[in-house]
């Protein structure tokens, strides 16, 4: 045993002597969480081990025991040895556990504490960002014998755009300077610079040592010109998130409908913003139906005023309609309603963004679909210039339109991070693909409105006396689409049927010239397609498609535009070797010998359907067969 440990360790005594006592003083503690940004070599595991040794420490497992709500385990007290435990952080990043985010609890006195500890490589930019995100306050640190460096910059940018709003400057390694205050000054200076340029409007600088304990818990008699409080003081007293959250209007996301039975409905949520009592005026957005609170309930009975960080469900006085991802604010303070919106994003997967896929996005309880356009630009993070992008890798930052299929309730980032920042799910992996914040609704959305017609969809089709569809044919090119779909208009129209075929190398030719075989030109193309044969299905008629139309994701983006069951999906199966043995329009030579590029099947893929409504197997019958057995199968 190290002299340091029997010295300076000091275990609290209540956790030996009264458990219960020990449990109930840490659960009514308030809880800090932040981030360090650095790199080793700017001491930030020295300085995350210092403070972990030099403020009262509880570790892990005894945190995590009090986070379990006063359950009662075995807690002893643990002597960690200063030394080990900066070993123990260092080892971690040379095994490359890098590339996630550490979370690290302890607790002094008045406060708990969880910080984020992230690698500090440009690389792991997703990782910065997820430990940021939910961060009351980041510490960037600097080594007082490099300055401002690349990295600074980058962290402090990644930290305000995250929206953290404290930022503390901890000049490091002061000690190996000789406590110079010019030096010093300088430092904090040429940082004031930069960090008024990108919009931080006030950081918190503080010269310290993490290795020799300047300015941690104490302040250091080295830097007698230092006036401000400790670092470790400072955590102790920095005003809270959620304390801040509480003087903004109400804001309660609903997670879910609590309807136990027909006598009780409530809307249950964590609030995040504001406060609510009973008899406050509400309004339910995005539909903006009002009513009065009528009771606030909880698990611990009925409450008479609930505050941001709170979980509760609501009682209206009138039955209006609120469900899962509609947001409860003031009558009197909503937030706004729009489904386009500018918004940055920061991309987290390996696989790029494709502008105009069909994405999940979750916003606060709201999941939506939506397609996020080509970047107007991308970040470039570490001289915070913009460049122009056609998509945005991983780890990329850019800004872009996105649209999503209907209105949903948001703020701006800025304003509530709740309500603004979004996660981005691809819709085939169900992965994480990348975070946003919405920065403002386009104003198009707010004022293009949906027109209602007298003229309906029902009058059309019934004028023609039947039932609008959508043939949408897939596959290969040379599978034998147009041949079959040219067949079964032909079928249909002699039964009296109204339809219209839209096809791939003839739309190609108009509506679509502009669009070649990228994958973002297809999806476009697709996309397009959709639209008009919305319309005129709208217009009462039997539409079939033919485009290879190579994406699952772009299938079911139209699957979903459509009314249900009004979108038949026919999978025209070819095998490659024998669309490209008759290669009518002699496309895959072509491609074969490099001259055509991006060619389906060839170097560009080709995502059969999983479950297609119709599934033509062309080797196995003759367009005419097919023909009839796609008429049959539709008008039994
Ligand atoms: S899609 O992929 O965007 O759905 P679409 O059906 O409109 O394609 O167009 C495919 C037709 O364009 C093919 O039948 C072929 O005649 C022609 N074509 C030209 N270049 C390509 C290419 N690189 N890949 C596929 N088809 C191509």
């Amino acid at each position: 045993m190290s002299e340091i440990q029997e010295s300076s360790y000091r275990v609290d005594s209540l956790i030996t002597q009264d458990i219960d006592a020990y449990l109930l003083k840490h659960q009514h503690k308030s809880l800090l969480r932040f981030i360090t940004c650095g790199s080793v070599d700017d001491g930030k595991s020295t300085l995350i081990g210092r403070l972990l040794y030099d403020s009262k420490m509880i570790f892990e497992d005894q945190l995590a025991a009090l986070e379990a709500d006063s359950k009662k385990v075995g807690t002893q007290g643990q002597n960690i040895d200063f030394a080990l435990l900066v070993d123990g952080l260092a080892a971690e990043r040379e095994q490359g556990i890098t590339i996630d985010v550490a979370y690290r609890f302890f607790a002094t006195e008045t406060r708990k504490f969880i910080v984020a500890d992230t690698p500090g490589h440009e690389q792991y930019t997703r990782n910065m960002v997820t430990g940021a995100s939910t961060a009351d306050l980041a510490v960037i640190l600097i080594d007082a014998r490099k300055g401002v460096l690349t990295q600074t910059r980058r962290h402090s940018y990644l930290a305000h755009l995250i929206g953290i709003r404290h930022i503390v400057l901890a000049v490091n390694k002061m000690d190996l300077i000789g406590y110079d205050q010019d030096k010093y000054d300088a430092i904090v200076a040429e940082y004031r610079q930069f960090a008024e340029g990108i919009g931080i409007k006030h950081f918190t600088p503080m010269p310290i040592s993490g290795y020799a304990g300047d300015n941690i818990t104490t302040r250091s008699e080295n830097t007698p010109w230092y006036n401000g409080v400790p670092l470790v003081e400072f955590l102790e007293t920095v005003e809270l998130d959620v304390t801040a959250d509480q003087a903004k209007p109400l804001r309660l996301p609903v997670q879910w409908v609590n309807r136990p039975n027909l006598d009780f409905r409530g809307f249950a949520g964590q609030i995040a913003s504001g406060v609510v009592k009973p008899g406050d005026e509400v309004r339910v957005l995005p539909s903006g139906k009002t009513s009065t609170v009528s009771r606030i309930v909880t698990m611990d009975g009925d409450l008479q005023q609930a505050v941001a960080g709170q979980s509760v469900t609501l009682c209206f006085a009138d039955e209006i309609d609120c469900s899962r991802g509609d947001v409860i604010t003031p009558a009197d303070a909503p937030v706004q309603v729009a489904d386009q919106f500018e918004a940055t994003i920061v991309w987290m997967s390996d696989e790029a963004m494709t502008p105009g896929r069909a994405y999940w996005i979750k916003l606060g309880t709201q999941t939506v679909s939506a397609s996020i356009q080509a970047p107007k630009y991308q970040i470039n993070v570490n001289t915070l210039e913009h460049a122009a992008a056609k998509t945005l890798e991983l780890n990329a930052i850019g800004v872009a339109n996105i649209t999503t299929d209907r209105p949903v309730a948001f703020e701006p980032y800025e304003k509530n991070h709740a309500l603004g920042g979004f996660i981005v799910i691809d819709k085939m992996t169900n992965a994480t693909v990348a975070a946003g914040m919405l920065s403002f609704s386009l104003r198009r959305s707010q004022n293009v409105h949906w027109q209602a017609l007298d003229v309906s969809r029902e009058v059309h089709a019934g004028l023609k006396n039947q039932k609008p569809a959508v043939l949408w044919f897939t596959g290969l090119s040379g599978a034998g689409k147009s041949t079959i779909a040219n067949l079964v208009e032909k079928k249909l129209v002699r039964m009296n049927r109204h339809t219209f075929l839209l096809d791939g190398d003839n739309v190609r030719h108009g509506l679509n010239k502009d669009l070649g075989f990228t994958e973002a030109d297809r999806i476009e193309n697709i996309r397009r397609v959709g639209e008009v044969a919305k319309l005129m299905s709208d217009a009462g008629l039997i539409v079939i498609t033919a485009f290879i139309s190579p994406f699952r994701s772009e299938r079911e983006m139209v699957r979903k535009m459509m009314a249900p069951g009004e979108f038949v999906e026919i999978f025209i199966d070819t095998a490659l070797e024998e669309a490209e043995r008759r290669d009518v329009k002699g496309l895959y030579k072509k491609a074969r010998s490099g001259e055509l590029k991006n060619f389906t099947g060839i170097d560009s893929p080709y995502e059969p359907p999983y479950d297609p409504e119709i599934h033509i197997n062309t080797a196995k019958m003759t367009p005419e067969q097919a023909a009839d057995l796609i008429i049959e199968r539709l008008i039994p």
